[in-house]
This record gives C-alpha cells, structure tokens and sequence, in this order.
C-alpha cells in the first residue's frame, strides 16, 4: 500500500505545477484586495431577486439536511462567512481565478451537524434536473471544487461567477419564499454573479454573539 502522504505530497506538485503553467490573476475582495485562503467572506450576489447575502438553508421541506444554499430575501440578516482553501495546499495562500478552491461555512450554526459545512454540488442528480449546491462536501472530492471567475465586461468591479467541476453555479427560486437557491445551471440567465466582502476581525472574534446570531439565522431560516 502507497504511503497516502506521499500521495498527497506528489499531488500538490502536481497542482503547484498546474497552478504555474496557467497563471490566472488574483481574485479580488470588494476592497480590491487580494483574496486570501486564511481570511473568512461573506458572498454577495449581485444580480437575483434576492437582496442579502449567501446562508445555508434546507432545500426542501423534507428531509432538511443536508442543507442547501440560499439568498436571504432581507438585507437586514447578515450572511454566514465563508473560507477558500485549495485542496491540498500546505501553506496560506492567495486564491487565483484559475484554483479549484473548496468553499466551507466558518460560522457554528448547529443544525445537520453530521454533515461537514463544505460545499458540494449535489452528484446524484439525475441528468434532466439542475443539481442543487448542498453543504457537506469533502474537500478532496471534485464534487467540493469550485473556481472564481472573472465575471467579464460590465458586470462591476470585482464581480466574480462560480464554476464548480462539474458545471457553472446559478440559481433557481427555492423553497422558501422564493428566495434564490444555488444550482448547477448551463442557462446563462441564471448564472450567479457575487462580489466578496472580507469579514473583520472585530465580527470574527466575537464568537458568543455569532453563535447566537447563527441560531436566529437558521431557525427560523430568515
Ligand atoms: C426573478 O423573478 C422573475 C419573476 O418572478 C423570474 O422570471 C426570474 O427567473 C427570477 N430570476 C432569478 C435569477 O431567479
Ligand atoms: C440529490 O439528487 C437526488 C436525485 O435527484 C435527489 O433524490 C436528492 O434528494 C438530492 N439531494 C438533496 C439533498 O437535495
Ligand atoms: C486577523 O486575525 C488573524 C489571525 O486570527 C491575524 O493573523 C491577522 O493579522 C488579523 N488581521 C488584522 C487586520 O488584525
């Protein structure tokens, strides 16, 4: 049996490699600032009929977990932060629009906690349907890996899509009240555009508060 740290030592080579070859250009948080792997974001889409910022939430009525994603539909609800790592990377880094990153939720919130808080496009969706951005992914697995687009002219400075390995990253109304639900989605109409904005260090620190606003957040969801 191969020595898995081995493994996964060649692979980061083999994706450090990668990363040199194409050179993509830093992303870019609503400051302009680059994007780093060890600061938290909130994610703010910018073209749906929401108008808040990026929570987990049940996609359906039942079963509840895992969770799905969705636009809060009341600017007032803050959303819930969010890392970049690069699967396999050791060390700190900046994110590049040409990294598979994975995508975790930092905040504590309690509900489906036997899933993990990585996002991943759901894989067992049939062909005919848009599969739904659930949490609970694993970082290792492409179903985890997302890339940070340019979103091309006009769309706004520092506006960026999502691309998961599978396919570009939209929305659909969802379950609750409508509010906009992250899926799969080839129809360009649909196609997610968000900015990022950097969470201080001020909001990160104060976990009690967090906590609880986390709990206001998920039950009820808005
Ligand atoms: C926004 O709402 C309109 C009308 O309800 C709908 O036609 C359109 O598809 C929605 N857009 C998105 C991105 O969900
Ligand atoms: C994932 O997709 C399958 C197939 O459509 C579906 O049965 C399942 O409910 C989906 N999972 C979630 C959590 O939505
Ligand atoms: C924020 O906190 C991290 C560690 O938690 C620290 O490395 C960084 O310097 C802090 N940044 C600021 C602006 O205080």
């Amino acid at each position: 049996m191969k020595n898995p740290s081995v493994v996964s030592f060649l692979i980061t080579l083999l994706l450090a490699a990668a990363v040199c070859i194409q050179g993509g250009e830093p992303v870019k948080d609503t400051t302009g600032n680059d994007m780093k792997t060890d600061q938290q974001y909130i994610i703010q889409p910018v073209n749906t009929n929401g108008s808040g910022d990026l929570v987990p939430a049940p996609p359906t009525l039942d079963p509840l977990c895992p969770l799905g994603i969705v636009q809060t539909l009341f600017p007032s609800i803050p959303g819930i932060p969010v890392s970049f790592s690069i699967p396999y990377a050791i060390m700190e880094t900046t994110v590049s629009t040409d990294d598979y990153v994975n995508i975790e939720f930092k905040s504590t919130f309690i509900a489906c906690n036997k899933f993990s808080k990585f996002w991943k496009v759901n894989e067992s969706s049939s062909a005919t349907e848009e599969p739904l951005i659930l949490v609970g992914g694993t970082p290792q697995e492409p179903s985890s890996w997302f890339k940070i687009e340019n979103a091309g002219e006009g769309a706004g400075e520092n506006t960026y899509k999502l691309t998961s390995f599978a396919g570009p990253v939209g929305t659909k109304p969802g379950p609750w009240f409508g509010a906009p639900q992250l899926v799969l989605s080839y129809d360009k109409a649909k196609t997610l555009l968000v900015k990022f904005k950097k969470v201080d260090n001020a909001t990160t620190t104060s976990t009690p508060r967090a906590e609880k606003l986390g709990r206001l957040r998920m039950f009820p969801f808005y």
